[in-house]
C-alpha cells in the first residue's frame, strides 16, 4: 500500500482542514445532506459530545490527504455499535482506500469490543452511485432504506393554509408549545419519556438500535452541545389536556447556513395518534423556522420509505424525494 490510514487529532487545525476537504470533494455531487461548511465541522469536531466519542481516520499519500473516515462511538445507548462515515476523493477511486479506511475502522470497532458497523449510502431515487457497490463489496447489509425529502421554502408558503385547513379543529384541546432548543423546565420530564419511545416507534427495518432513556440531566447536556455548536433545534411540543407531552418535532438550523435546514426528530405518542398533531406540529416548527430564519430557502427531512403516516404527512406539506438512503449494517 502506497498510502498510510492514520487518526488524526480534531484539534491539529490543518489536518481537519484536509480532512473536512476531502469529505467536501467526495459529497460534492450528491443532491441532499449538504457538507457541512468549515466552521460547523471545526465546531462539531472539537466540541466534546457527551453522545458519542469521535475518530477520525485519513488515508495519506506523501503528504495529499486522499481519504477520510469518522467512526462515531455511541456512548449511552447502542455501544455494541459504531456509526461509520467514508469518503473518498473523486480522482482516487477504486484504489482500495476506502477498504483500508474500513478496515481500519472495523479493527477499532473490534478493539472497542463491539460488533456491528453502521453506515449509509446516498443514492439517486431509482439508481445507483459507488456507495451501494462498495458497500456490497465489503460486506455490509441494506438494513432499511429511506427517502430523502426536500420541501422549498416557497412551496411551504403555498401548501401552508391548506395544511392548517386539514388540521382544522382534530387537535383541539392540544396546546403546542415551541422553543428553540431549549425545553421549558415544567415539560422537560414529559419530553424525555417521549424521546424516549422513538427507536421503537420508528420503522427501522433491520437495524439492530435500540431506545434511549432520556433523564433531564442528559436532555439538558445534549441541548448546552446544540447550544456550542451554534444548533438551532427549533421545536414544537403538543401538550395533552391532562398536561402529558403527546408529540414533537423539530426543524434544526446551523448559524453557519441559515439558508438550510433539517428535520430531527417527529414523534407522536401511540395514545394521542389520529388528531392530525403530526401535521400540526409540522407547521409549526416550519412557521418558528421562517420566521427565525427569514433567508431560510429549503428544509429536508427522511423517513424509512415504509412509513406511511410520515410521508402522507410530508407529501401534504409538499415534501418532494430526492434521494433514497440505504441504511447499512454490517456485523463484525
Ligand atoms: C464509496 C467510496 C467510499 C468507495 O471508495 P473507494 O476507495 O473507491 O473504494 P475501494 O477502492 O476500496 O472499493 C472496494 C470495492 O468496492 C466496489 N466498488 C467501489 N466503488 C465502486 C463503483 N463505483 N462501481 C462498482 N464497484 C465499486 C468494488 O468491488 C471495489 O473493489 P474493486 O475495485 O477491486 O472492484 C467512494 O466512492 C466515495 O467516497 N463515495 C462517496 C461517499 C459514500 O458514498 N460513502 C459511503 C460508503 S459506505
Amino acid at each position: 500500500m502506497y498510502f498510510s490510514i492514520e487518526q488524526i487529532d480534531p484539534h491539529n487545525e490543518p489536518a481537519l482542514k484536509a480532512w473536512w476537504e476531502v469529505g467536501q470533494a467526495a459529497t460534492a455531487g450528491r443532491a441532499s445532506m449538504p457538507w457541512p461548511v468549515w466552521e460547523q465541522m471545526r465546531s462539531i469536531a472539537t466540541t466534546t459530545n457527551p453522545e458519542r466519542a469521535l475518530v477520525f481516520l485519513a488515508a495519506i499519500d506523501g503528504r495529499e490527504m486522499v481519504g477520510a473516515a469518522l467512526a462515531a462511538h455511541p456512548l449511552l445507548e447502542n455501544t455494541h455499535g459504531v456509526e461509520l462515515e467514508l469518503y473518498v476523493r473523486p480522482d482516487r477511486r477504486r484504489e482500495g482506500i476506502a477498504t483500508a479506511l474500513l478496515a481500519e475502522a472495523e479493527a477499532l470497532t473490534r478493539g472497542a469490543g463491539r460488533t456491528t458497523v453502521w453506515s449509509a449510502a446516498l443514492v439517486p431515487p431509482g439508481g445507483t452511485a459507488p456507495g451501494e457497490a462498495f458497500a456490497h463489496a465489503r460486506g455490509f447489509d441494506v438494513a432499511s432504506r429511506e427517502s430523502m425529502k426536500e420541501l422549498t421554502m416557497a412551496d411551504y408558503r403555498a401548501r401552508r393554509q391548506a395544511a392548517l385547513d386539514a388540521v382544522g379543529g382534530a387537535s383541539d384541546g392540544y396546546e403546542i408549545v415551541t422553543f428553540d432548543t431549549v425545553c421549558p423546565e415544567e415539560h422537560l420530564v414529559s419530553f424525555g419519556r417521549l424521546l424516549g419511545m422513538l427507536n421503537a416507534e420508528i420503522p427501522l427495518g433491520d437495524l439492530d438500535l435500540a431506545d434511549a432513556e432520556w433523564t433531564p440531566e442528559r436532555m439538558r447536556a445534549a441541548e448546552q452541545r446544540q447550544v456550542a455548536i451554534g444548533r438551532h433545534v427549533l421545536t414544537a411540543i403538543a401538550i395533552a389536556p391532562g398536561g402529558t407531552v403527546a408529540g414533537a418535532s423539530d426543524v434544526r438550523v446551523n448559524d453557519t447556513s441559515p439558508t438550510q435546514g433539517q428535520v430531527g426528530i417527529t414523534l407522536v405518542d401511540p395514545g394521542h395518534r389520529g388528531r392530525r398533531l403530526g401535521l400540526a406540529l409540522k407547521v409549526a416548527t416550519h412557521d418558528l423556522a421562517l420566521s427565525s430564519y427569514p433567508r431560510l430557502r429549503s428544509v429536508e427531512t427522511s423517513n424509512a420509505e415504509v412509513n406511511t403516516h410520515m410521508n402522507a404527512v410530508n407529501e401534504q406539506l409538499g415534501y418532494r424525494t430526492v434521494e433514497t438512503v440505504l441504511e447499512l449494517q454490517k456485523k463484525l
